[in-house]
């Protein structure tokens, strides 16, 4: 059957088996290879997309239960050839070894700062909690995703610093 959906802002459509899942589906009809399968069981959460904006476990959900709605994979975070502030987070602070958790950890943890712009550690921690990664430890995950918050809070102060020295003409 015939099933549509928005990916990264664009409308993506295919023709597949009700009973394809979203993961396979994103990897498979529409190449964004991105999202990893770890698990199948809803356990890892190396296949976290975000739909309408909160994580999901693209393993768990069939393609044709998405119809219509947004998807953002790992493919849709950066802007061209600009990084999304959780990919510096992680680029910076080490936040990967082997990567194959990364896109997960790096969708919720871009949900996280988008509904808390300053989570403590420990709400970062609850955050990535459904999701394993096997190489780092999580330390410097958990320092990712606030690196990533201290850069989002400094783009979000650079426009006021702009605008205040433009009226004063930057003197102090
Ligand atoms: S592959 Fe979906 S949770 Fe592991
Ligand atoms: S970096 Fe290897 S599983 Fe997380």
């Amino acid at each position: 059957m015939k099933v549509a959906m928005v990916v990264n802002g664009t409308e993506r459509s295919g023709d597949v088996e009700p009973r394809v899942l979203l993961a396979d589906f994103l990897r498979t009809n529409l190449g964004l290879t991105g999202t990893h399968i770890g698990c199948d069981t809803t356990s890892c959460g190396a296949c976290t997309v975000l739909l309408d904006g909160e994580p999901v476990k693209s393993c768990t959900l069939l393609a044709v239960q998405v119809e219509g709605r947004q998807i953002k994979t790992v493919e849709g975070l950066a802007q061209g050839a600009n990084l999304a502030p959780i990919q510096v987070g992680f680029h910076e602070e080490h936040g990967l070894q082997c990567g194959f958790c990364t896109p997960g950890m790096m969708l919720v943890g871009a949900a996280l700062l988008e509904r808390n712009a300053d989570p403590t550690d420990e709400q970062i921690r609850w955050a990535i909690s459904g999701n394993i990664c096997r190489c780092t430890g999580y330390m410097n995950i958990v320092k990712a995703i606030r690196h990533a918050a201290q850069l989002q809070a400094a783009a979000r102060m650079a426009p006021a610093a702009e605008a205040a020295a433009a009226v004063t003409g930057g003197e102090e």
